[in-house]
């Protein structure tokens, strides 16, 4: 028997930063070794909310496609492939429009929040609400078995469920439901202690040299009763206690002890954080000065996968012809 098949998807947003790592990517990287995994960008999921300013999609495609290189995904264990260059998702996302009930995309949760709170641009569109078929058809297209997701994603992961069942109702048994693999989110605040984001300007890229790495650190808020270096401290509001339980989960009693009993300064307790923090990082930062001199090596890493995907992807949709019976010319 073959090995089971993992898919997931990113949308280029930009350089990732460590709460995408330790969100997402962390995980991908150990799936590699276990499954056969598709891990693909999601451009067309991207123009669903970005359409009128696509002047950043080139370059963000391809700094994520690094940000994943460097992160350990490794193009002989995995199939990394673009979205837009795999045709076949927009037949048979076209084909599964057919299917899909309006008032299941209507009710959809994450459409009824983004268009309640998105108010600076319009995405009361066709392509907006039909998102999560889209995503269903990255999953279907591929028979995934497991789709490594956020919490947040989960609804979308159960209509696509739903409409394979509809399918499989109306035509022919062909797709299997897939099921979500839910990560263990290690959460990493920003360095102001709210929640890793870009628009907070609060990360810490993945992309970061070891000098920005100990700059981000030494600016990250502490508990702000502690004036004086032995005064007790309070590591459960420490934005750096946060980090050390993510990096050094060993340790993580030792520093709490120091910090409570004040036998440590901040700027000492930064310190340590930082050399732990860039010797973690290092393997990461090293594969990208590698990668700086192999010009092209990305793209080459994706036209490769796009092909790997697109053998997949074809097979798929001569079933799915067949069994709607839009297969006249081909069938002789
Ligand atoms: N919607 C996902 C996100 O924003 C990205 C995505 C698109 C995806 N298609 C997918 C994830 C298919 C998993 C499977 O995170
Ligand atoms: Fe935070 Fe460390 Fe200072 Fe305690 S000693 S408040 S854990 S930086």
């Amino acid at each position: 028997m073959g090995k089971e098949i993992i898919l997931s998807g990113m949308r280029p947003t930009g350089l990732l930063h460590l709460g995408n790592y330790f969100g997402a990517l962390e995980n991908w990287v150990k799936l590699q070794d276990e499954y056969k995994c598709l891990f693909f960008i999601a451009d067309w999921h991207a123009l669903t909310t970005g359409y009128e300013d696509t002047s950043e999609f080139r370059d963000n495609i391809e700094s994520m496609v690094i940000d994943w290189l460097c992160a350990g995904l490794d193009p002989e264990k995995c199939t990394m492939f673009l979205q837009s260059s795999l045709i076949e998702h927009a037949e048979l996302h076209l084909l599964l429009s057919m299917i899909t009930p309006l008032s299941w995309l209507l009710r959809c949760p994450t459409y009824k929040d983004q268009i309640a709170q998105i108010k600076d641009k319009n995405i009361t569109t066709y392509g907006f609400l039909g998102y999560p078929c889209l995503m269903a058809t990255d999953i279907l297209i591929y028979k995934a078995e497991y789709v490594p997701v956020g919490e947040d994603q989960l609804p979308h992961l159960e209509m696509t469920r739903e409409i394979a069942r509809r399918f499989n109702y109306i035509y022919k048994n062909i797709f299997p439901e897939p099921k979500p693999l839910l990560t263990e989110a290690k959460v990493l605040p920003g360095i102001d202690g709210r929640k890793m984001s870009k628009s907070y300007d609060n990360t810490i890229l993945l992309s970061d040299s070891p000098d920005e790495i100990r700059k981000k650190v030494s600016m990250m808020i502490t508990d702000p009763e502690r004036i004086r270096k032995n005064d007790p401290g309070h590591p459960e509001v420490c934005t750096v206690f946060a980090f050390y339980k993510v990096f050094n989960e060993k340790n993580v009693c030792e520093v709490e002890e120091h910090c409570r009993k004040g036998k440590i300064g901040c700027v000492g307790c930064k310190r340590n954080l930082a050399n732990i923090m860039v010797e973690y990082l290092a393997p990461i930062y090293e594969r990208r000065q590698s990668l700086l001199n192999k010009p092209g090596h990305v793209k080459e890493i994706i036209h490769k996968g796009n092909k790997e995907a697109r053998d997949i992807a074809q097979k798929t949709m001569e079933d799915v012809r067949s069994v709607m019976g839009m297969d006249w010319i081909s069938n002789g």
